[in-house]
C-alpha cells in the first residue's frame, strides 16, 4: 500500500483503503481496480490523494485505530458539531441530548485510550484520507489519535490521556461559526477572511464555556491550539507560560495532520516533508520536548513507499529498522521492475532517502 496523489494514480492500480464520504457512506471499497472513469470520479469528489496497492507495494499499513472505530468516532464528532451549530445561542445547548452525545464521545475517547495505552511501541504511519466535505471531522479524529500517541510517549497519566483525547476531538468546535465558503475556499484568503477563521478559537471557547458538562481542559484546548511558544499565533495576548501542555501537544498534532492532508488549495505533504517542517518550528513556535517525542513516533516512509535514494536509484521500502525510521530496508527498482535486490540503509553510510517518488518510468 502506498499513498499517491491523484494525478499520479494510473488505471490498474487497486484501492487499498475504503473511501468514505462525509455521511459515512462508502464511495469505493477496498480492492476496486481503478479505471480511468473511476479515477475521474474520485477526483471530481475532491480527493487529491488515495491509498493504492500495485505491483510495487502489496503490503498493508496498519492503522492505529480500527476503521470501524474511526468511522463511529467521526460520525459522533459530526453529530456533536452539527448539534452545536443548530443550537447556536439557544438554551438547548445544555439539553439532555447534547449531554448524551458528549458522554458517548467521552466513552469513545476512553475506549481508544484504554486500547492504545498498553501498546507503548505504537507508531503512526498513516492518517485518514479526508475529502473536502468531511475534512473537519476526520481531521478531529486524526488530531485526537496523534495527540494521544504523543501523550502516551510523554507519559501523561491515564486521566490526562482521556482528557486530551476528548479535547482534541473538539478542538475545532469554533469552526461552526466560520462560513463554509471561507473554510473551503480554494484560493488565498483575504485578510478579512483570515480574521474570521482565527476567531474559531475564541468563539469556540466562549461557546462551549456555557456548557457545564464539557471539561475545562477541552475548553482550554479549543482556545489555545493556535498559540505558539514564541508568543505568535492567535488569539494574541497570551503569555507563553500560560499555554497548557495539552494545547502544546494538540498544536503539533494539528499542524502535522493539516500538512499531510489534501486541501482545496494544495495536495498533501508527504510525511517526511511534514516532519521536516515541524522540526523547523521546534525551536521557535512549538514545544521542543514534545516535538522530540513526536518525531520518534512517526514513520516518515511506511512500508510500500517508493523512494529515490541519494545516488538517484529508485527503491520501495520493504522493512523498517526499529528506532531508525529514516533508514529502512529497501528493494531496488530498475527499469520500472522490482529486482529482489535488498539494501539495508542502516548499513549504508553513503546512501540516504532523498525523496518520495509517485511515478515510476519503466
Ligand atoms: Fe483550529
Amino acid at each position: 500500500m502506498r499513498f499517491v496523489p491523484m494525478n499520479s494514480v494510473r488505471k490498474g492500480a487497486v484501492i487499498a483503503k475504503p473511501l468514505i464520504d462525509s455521511n459515512g457512506s462508502l464511495l469505493l471499497k477496498e480492492g476496486v481496480i481503478l479505471s480511468d472513469p473511476i479515477i475521474q470520479k474520485i477526483q471530481d469528489k475532491g480527493y487529491k490523494s488515495i491509498y493504492v496497492k500495485d505491483d510495487y507495494s502489496q503490503g498493508d499499513i496498519e492503522d492505529v485505530i480500527k476503521p470501524e472505530i474511526r468511522r463511529k468516532v467521526t460520525n459522533k464528532i459530526k453529530d456533536t458539531f452539527e448539534f452545536f451549530a443548530k443550537n447556536q445561542g439557544r438554551e438547548t445547548q445544555n439539553s439532555a441530548q447534547i449531554y448524551k452525545n458528549l458522554d458517548e464521545l467521552y466513552d469513545m475517547s476512553k475506549a481508544i485510550v484504554d486500547d492504545l495505552f498498553n501498546q507503548k511501541d505504537i507508531m503512526i504511519s498513516m492518517v485518514d484520507i479526508k475529502s473536502m466535505d468531511n475534512y473537519t471531522y476526520s481531521h478531529s479524529v486524526n488530531v485526537a489519535v496523534l495527540s494521544l500517541v504523543i501523550g502516551i510517549a510523554a507519559q501523561l497519566t491515564k486521566n490526562e490521556l482521556y482528557e486530551i483525547t476528548m479535547g482534541a476531538m473538539l478542538h475545532d468546535i469554533g469552526k461552526i461559526f466560520v462560513p463554509k465558503e471561507i473554510l473551503n475556499k480554494p484560493g488565498k484568503l483575504t485578510d478579512e477572511e483570515f480574521k474570521i477563521i482565527q476567531q474559531h478559537t475564541v468563539k469556540g471557547y466562549e461557546y462551549i464555556s456555557q456548557n457545564s458538562s464539557i471539561k475545562a481542559t477541552t475548553k482550554i484546548i479549543a482556545l489555545q491550539h493556535h498559540l505558539n511558544m514564541d508568543g505568535s499565533g492567535y488569539p494574541s495576548g497570551n503569555k507563553l507560560s500560560q499555554i497548557h501542555k495539552f494545547s502544546r501537544i494538540v498544536s503539533i498534532a494539528d499542524i502535522y495532520d493539516a500538512l499531510t492532508s489534501d486541501r482545496s488549495y494544495r495536495k498533501a505533504f508527504a510525511p517526511s516533508e511534514a516532519i521536516e517542517y515541524i522540526m523547523s518550528l521546534a525551536s521557535s513556535k512549538l514545544d521542543i520536548d514534545y516535538v522530540k517525542v513526536f518525531v520518534k513516533k512517526i514513520i516518515p516512509y511506511p512500508v510500500g513507499t517508493i523512494v529515490m535514494l541519494s545516488n538517484g536509484e529508485t527503491a520501495v521500502v520493504k522493512k523498517l529498522n526499529e528506532g531508525f525510521p529514516m533508514r529502512p530496508v529497501v528493494e531496488l527498482i530498475i527499469n520500472g521492475k522490482l529486482t529482489d535486490e535488498k539494501i539495508d540503509l542502516m548499513e549504508m553510510n553513503n546512501q540516504v532517502i532523498k525523496e518520495i517518488v509517485y511515478e515510476i518510468s519503466g
